[in-house]
């Protein structure tokens, strides 16, 4: 089970309709006990079951008709089992499956998918690696419904914070959604910005539907600060643990808040730069491990949600690590792709930054929503950039190609975004 507090709520209103079962109408198993007694019985008996059979069907459509949410509700499900529903499963345990109605937009098409994510553009051949669909074991995630997803979020504001992974999932979104909107052109970014790595802010405005989807760089969350007087020479510059972002004051007023971080918390980004970590005032904490230090940061981001955010307004995600797939060879390191995803994690389910983004969000008072992403992740070395990308010569065994993986975690994010009224 998901570890949430109150995760369906929306604009403080309950869940509804969704973790009962589907309502039994008659169907085809009855056929058979009602030949049979065709049969072996007479013909009275026959009429007694067809008065039965009229009075299940009048109760079923009944209970439809006065439940009219409820059937919706199951149309938009799709079939699941009796005693499952994507409010009671866990969608984040399960395998990936083949489906050939994937990807479900074309890169190429899509103004926002960067250049250097788009992999059959940027050369690569087989694309075996886009028709995968994440099954969860006991439900169904429900298809990206494009239309209904874009006037769910009319006058609403969807904020992805965090490294180049959540940038990712930003292109994604807006690509997905694009494939609902008629006239491309009234999909535009605010500042008129091209995509680039550095870049701090980005929002892309729906004109139509009067929303927009941003992202804001902010690859470790908290603080990043100059060197202070009297540190060692090693230090070049800190990050403050206790400090959010600077710019965290613009994530506030959103209705989807999304973040991300790890990817930048490794011995290479910090300490072989001269980062090191600082809590407080000097003097800097240059002995702090990178655990403790990331565990330190995301206290400080769950105090901030707990005092800044509105919850009742902002529907709060956190994305736990996503898994990469190098292949080390003493001191070099291969990008070894494969052409369908692997059947085994080989230990990429786990992250040790995935686990403390577990036990803080557990302990916070407000709901947030954990993408468990890095199973799902770990399965995929055939969907990385790998050569693909807009520079021949790197490697990629981090990123994503889009379309790719990081649809599916929107799929995810509107699976619970949809369980909720006023949407
Ligand atoms: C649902 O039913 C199936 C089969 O009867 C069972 O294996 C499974 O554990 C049940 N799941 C839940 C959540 O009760
Ligand atoms: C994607 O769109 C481009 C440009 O319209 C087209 O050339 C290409 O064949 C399309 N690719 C797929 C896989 O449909
Ligand atoms: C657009 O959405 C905002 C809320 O974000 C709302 O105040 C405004 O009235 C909406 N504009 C139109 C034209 O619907
Ligand atoms: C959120 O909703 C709860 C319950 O409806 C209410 O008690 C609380 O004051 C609300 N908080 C804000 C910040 O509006
Ligand atoms: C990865 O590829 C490199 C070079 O292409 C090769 O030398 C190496 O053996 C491969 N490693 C694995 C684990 O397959
Ligand atoms: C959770 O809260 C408990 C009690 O306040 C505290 O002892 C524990 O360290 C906290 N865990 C995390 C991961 O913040």
């Amino acid at each position: 089970m998901m570890k949430m507090v109150n995760p369906f709520s929306w604009n403080g209103s309950g869940r509804r309709g969704l973790s009962f079962g589907s309502p039994r109408v008659p169907n085809s198993p009855r056929v058979g006990f009602y030949r049979k007694s065709l049969v072996s019985r007479s013909f009275e008996i026959l009429i007694v079951i067809c008065l039965l059979l009229s009075f299940l069907i009048a109760m079923g459509c009944g209970y439809i008709y006065v439940f009219p949410n409820l059937s919706q509700a199951i149309h938009a499900y799709g079939v699941l089992p009796d005693n499952s529903s994507i409010a009671t499963c866990d969608v984040f345990e399960g395998n990936w499956i083949r489906d050939t109605s994937y990807p479900l937009y074309n890169g190429s098409e899509c103004p926002f998918a960067e250049q250097g994510f788009n992999c059959l553009a940027n050369g690569r051949k087989d694309d075996e690696y886009l028709k995968w669909r994440w099954k969860p074991y006991s439900c169904d995630i429900p298809r990206f419904n494009v239309h209904k997803i874009l006037e769910g979020l009319r006058g609403k504001r969807i904020v992805f914070v965090g490294d180049s992974m959540s940038r990712t999932q930003w292109e994604s979104l807006i690509c997905l959604l694009m494939t609902g909107v008629e006239d491309k052109k009234s999909v535009y970014e605010v500042n008129g910005n091209k995509i680039t790595k550095q870049i701090r802010f980005l929002g892309v405005r729906f004109g139509s539907f009067n929303f927009t989807v941003e992202f804001y760089r902010s690859v470790y969350l908290v603080q990043p600060g100059p060197k202070p007087r009297h540190s060692p020479k090693r230090v070049k510059w800190t990050l403050k643990l206790d400090n959010l972002d600077d710019i965290s004051r613009q994530w506030i007023d959103s209705d989807v808040l999304i973040f991300n971080t790890g990817q930048w918390w490794n011995e290479g980004k910090l300490f072989e730069t001269g980062g090191y970590f600082q809590v407080g005032g000097p003097p800097v904490k240059l002995g702090m491990q990178i655990t403790t230090g990331f565990r330190t940061a995301l206290a400080t981001w769950a105090s901030w949600v707990e005092t800044m955010v509105n919850t009742n307004r902002t529907k709060v995600f956190f994305r736990t690590f996503e898994p990469s797939h190098w292949s080390d060879q003493g001191r070099r390191r291969f990008c070894n792709m494969t052409q369908e995803p692997i059947s085994e994690t080989k230990g990429k389910d786990q992250s040790p930054f995935s686990d403390i983004i577990s036990e803080v969000v557990k302990n916070m008072t407000v709901p947030v929503t954990i993408l468990r992403v890095t199973r799902m992740g770990a399965f995929r070395s055939d969907a990385h950039v790998g050569r693909w990308s807009d520079a021949r010569s790197v490697v990629d065994c981090s990123h994503w190609c889009l379309p790719g993986v990081p649809d599916m975690w929107n799929e995810i994010v509107f699976s619970y975004l949809l369980l909720n009224d006023g949407f």
